[in-house]
């Protein structure tokens, strides 16, 4: 008999499993573990949010909307991104609510590349890029940014990388792992490279409202010449605590929604009914709580800053999102090893930098989405296994 063939296309079976899942897999099975591995908040969805998804359902709303989302939803999208980043987006074409800013990646990848394209994205960054740059047809080309420049993307980079195939940029600020951020100064520059060419940014601003330090997030659909060019990308996940919900959204040129409809309609039909209705209020009357989760994240944020350098592994002062991506080249482990051992000998689950890109190797990433007290003891068991562990 011949051998089975296998049905699964070759173009997923290269496909690797995300490197954090490992971690978690593991982590499930060891009873006590403290972890500070997933980027999720650890607050409730905001009373009103949750109130009116139980309004929503007491009125039988549970059925499709419109592919694009409803339309009242899309309205304070509208209003929001105006507020935020001063940008006017057409709530009749220029708005699609998706499943999570993650179904928007996908989509907004596969509305524009052609097969062969390029698509740079900036490393160490969150793990669904670059399979959905492939699985879109495109491929991914790595632009690897250093801690000397503040884990920021510099446009000497992006020229570097740039080829005639070069059809978009994956924009990842503030940034999932390393807590970086892009100033407007810094968008200025990049702009200044991207404005003559015909290259689409998909800047995902998932965590736009998670910036300390009053540093308010700038989009580069702000700068001049940028928006008829950009996918702004955002959600409701991190922002309002509703993880669950699965609810995103893209605001972008008519004709890249248009495009991005057109396969959001086949594959999806609509973003979930009760979370839409229940996100209009978010949108509405949250405001307060984005502002007390900020303030608490900002707290832990100087916190675990404070334990890693105490402890003496060096650490990069993240400026947004809910992570810190410290160095623990004192181990002389790799990222995988040092996260297996503090597992196992400390019940600790974090995340292998190395699992964010290859050059994340040599860190490890840590959310503070987690309670006070949850991160200072997560940070005197670090701290013992560093001591023990030192070259
Ligand atoms: C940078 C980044 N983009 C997108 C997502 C996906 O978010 P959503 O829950 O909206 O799909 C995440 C989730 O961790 C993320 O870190």
């Amino acid at each position: 008999m011949t051998e089975k063939k296998s049905f699964i296309a070759e173009k997923i079976q290269a496909l690797p499993y995300s490197g954090i899942r490992k971690f978690f897999d593991i982590a499930n099975e060891i009873e006590g573990v403290i972890s500070l591995g997933v980027g999720e908040p650890d607050f409730d969805t905001p009373w009103a949010v949750k109130e009116r998804a139980i309004y929503t359902l007491e009125k039988c709303r549970t059925v499709y909307t419109s592919n694009a989302g409803l339309l009242e939803l899309r309205k304070e999208i509208s209003k929001y991104l105006k507020r935020k980043i001063n940008c006017d987006y057409s709530y009749n074409n220029q708005i699609i609510v998706t499943v999570g800013a993650s179904e928007g990646i996908d989509i907004a990848l596969r509305a524009v590349l052609n097969p062969g394209d390029e698509v740079l994205i900036p490393e160490p960054s969150f793990v669904s890029y670059k399979p959905c740059i492939i699985m879109a047809g495109g491929i991914p080309v790595v632009i690897t940014t250093k801690v000397e420049d503040n884990f920021r993307l510099t446009p000497e980079e992006i020229l570097e990388k740039i080829t005639d195939k070069t059809k978009a940029l994956i924009l990842p600020y503030p940034n999932n792992p390393t807590g970086a951020i892009m100033e407007r100064e810094d968008l200025e520059k990049i702009a200044e490279v991207l404005r003559e060419r015909d290259i689409v940014v998909i800047s995902d601003e998932i965590y736009s409202e998670l910036t300390y330090g009053n540093k308010r997030h700038v989009s580069i659909a702000e700068i001049d010449g940028m928006y008829e060019k950009t996918i702004v990308l955002n959600g409701f996940s991190k922002s309002f605590a509703m993880t669950g919900w699965r609810l995103g959204y893209a605001a972008a040129p008519a004709d890249i929604i248009s495009a991005m409809i057109k396969i959001h309609q086949y594959i999806i039909m609509c973003a979930p009914t009760v979370s839409q209705y229940s996100a209009i209020e978010a949108l509405k009357s949250c405001n307060e709580s984005i502002d007390k989760m900020r303030k608490e994240y900002d707290r832990r944020r100087r916190v675990m800053l404070k334990g890693f350098r105490d402890m003496g592994l060096e650490c990069f002062e993240p400026l947004g999102a809910f992570y810190q991506f410290p160095s623990i080249s004192v181990t002389g482990m790799s990222s995988d090893e040092f996260c297996e051992k503090l597992l196992y000998e400390e019940k600790v689950a974090v995340v292998p930098g190395s699992a964010l890109g290859e050059c994340g190797e040599g860190f490890i990433r840590c959310s503070y989405a987690y309670s006070i007290k949850d991160i200072n003891i997560a940070l005197e068991k670090i701290e013992r296994f560093v001591k023990n562990h030192k070259k």
